[in-house]
Parts: C-alpha cells; structure tokens; sequence
C-alpha cells in the first residue's frame, strides 16, 4: 500500500497567515500532519492557537500560502471551486460548535439537505434521515424546527446531518461547546461508535479531555504550531 492510501489526509509544511502586509499574522506555521484512514484524532490547544484554521483548511473551506495539503490521494492546491464543493459535499461532514441547522427547515429537512444536494432521489434520502433520526432517538421530532429543540437535540442533528451522506471525513470544530456536560460525552459517544462502526475518520478540536481522550491521538497545538503528539 502506498502513504496515499493508508492516509486520508497529509499536511506538509503547511502555513497559512491572515491581513497583509505589516499587519498580516502567521496563524499557522509550518504544520506537518497526516491522518490515517479509519483514525479518530483529537486537536486540543488554547483559544487562538489555530485549530479552527486548520481544520477549515482540511474541510476545504479557506485557502493557504505554503506548503502541501492532500485529502483522499489527491493535492487540493490543484482543484476548481467545484472541484472543491463536491469534495467537500461527497466525501466530508462538518460539525460546529454552534449546530448551524437551518432554521426555516425541520430537523428530517436539516438531515437530509446534504442528499438533496447531490441530487439524491427524495424518497430515498427521507429514509436515510429518518434512520438516522432513529439511532438518535429523535424520530418524534422530525417535523420540528430547531428553535423548536433543546440544543442538545440540534447537535444530535447536526452529527446525523453531518453523516448522512456517509462522508470518509468528519471534521468537528468543538461539536458540544454549547452542551453540559453529559449530554456531550453522550453525543460523542454516538458520534464515534458510528464512525469506528464504519471506520470512518474522524477530527475533533475539543477543549475538552474527556472528549479528547476517547480519540486515538490528540495533537496539541499552541501559537499555530503543532507542539505534542500523543497516541492513546
Ligand atoms: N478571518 C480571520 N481574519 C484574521 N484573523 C483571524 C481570522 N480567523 C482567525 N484569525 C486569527 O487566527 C488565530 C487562530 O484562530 P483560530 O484558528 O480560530 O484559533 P482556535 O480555533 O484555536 O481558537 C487567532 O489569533 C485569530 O484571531
Ligand atoms: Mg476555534
């Protein structure tokens, strides 16, 4: 097997910097990592230290200065806007600190959006929301609104939106910033037995060491650099 296949994403050298000339900052600097397929890693690391820019970066959601980014075998630098929006819509499933659900949609809406963009026949994406809704015990609230949810029930949402279309990468940027507790141990423990289930991988940037430490590896990062890495 080649690195390409037992990674899914490499990183080399990569720097990325905001703002231009005397006022642009180096958020992040010369960042080596590579995930294997399969793995579920942690990102821990101050406020300000670059876990989210990396993350957008791996997500193809921002672009960079230097250095090399490979996500699936393939150098992303070389990709079209569509190229990218269909990378990111068929092979990566985000998750943020906030739910992001739209607010205007039902939770069975929300969860399936992601087929509907890839054209998937309706019928058969409202099955695979409603599976999913299922696993999450939520199925008597598929027709509700998110602000008609606890926030709790909108992250489990937004993870089984984020699934749905059976990505090989979940990116999750602090996924149960906003949850107590319990009820953030219990979504990642849902989270991330569908993932090992499937052997799907997974990035998480978490405050949390609870959380953290249910990875295979936590990188730590501070000031855009990655300083310490440790595999559980
Ligand atoms: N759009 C932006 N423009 C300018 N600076 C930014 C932008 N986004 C983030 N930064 C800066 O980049 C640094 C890293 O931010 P971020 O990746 O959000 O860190 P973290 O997620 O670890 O808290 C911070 O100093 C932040 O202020
Ligand atoms: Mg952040």
């Amino acid at each position: 097997m080649t690195e390409n296949q037992e990674n899914i994403i490499e990183i080399k050298n990569l720097t990325k910097t905001y703002g231009l000339g005397t006022s642009s900052v180096e958020v992040l600097k010369s960042i080596d990592l590579n995930v294997r397929k399969g793995e579920v890693l942690s990102i821990i690391g101050p406020s300000g230290a670059g876990k989210s820019t990396l993350l957008n970066l791996m997500g193809c959601l921002d672009n960079f200065e230097r250095g090399q980014l490979t996500i699936l075998g393939k150098d992303i630098s070389e990709f079209s806007v569509d190229e990218l929006s269909n990378l990111r819509n068929r092979h990566i499933g985000f998750i943020f600190q906030l739910h992001n659900l739209l607010p205007e949609f039902t939770a069975l809406e929300n969860i399936m959006m992601p087929l509907l963009i890839r054209r998937v026949d309706r019928g058969e994406a409202k099955k695979s929301a409603m599976e999913l809704l299922e696993k999450f015990g939520l199925t008597h609230r598929h027709s509700h609104k998110p602000s008609e949810m606890s926030g709790g029930e909108c992250q489990r949402i937004a993870v089984a939106r984020a699934i749905v279309g059976q990505p090989d990468l979940i990116l999750a940027d602090e996924p149960t910033g906003s949850l107590d507790s319990h009820n953030s141990l219990k979504l990642m423990d849902i989270l991330l037995e569908l993932c090992r289930k499937d052997g799907k991988t997974s990035i998480i940037v978490t405050h949390d060491m609870k959380i953290a430490e249910k990875a295979d590896r936590i990188v730590s990062m501070i000031d855009g650099k990655i300083i310490e890495e440790k595999s559980l």
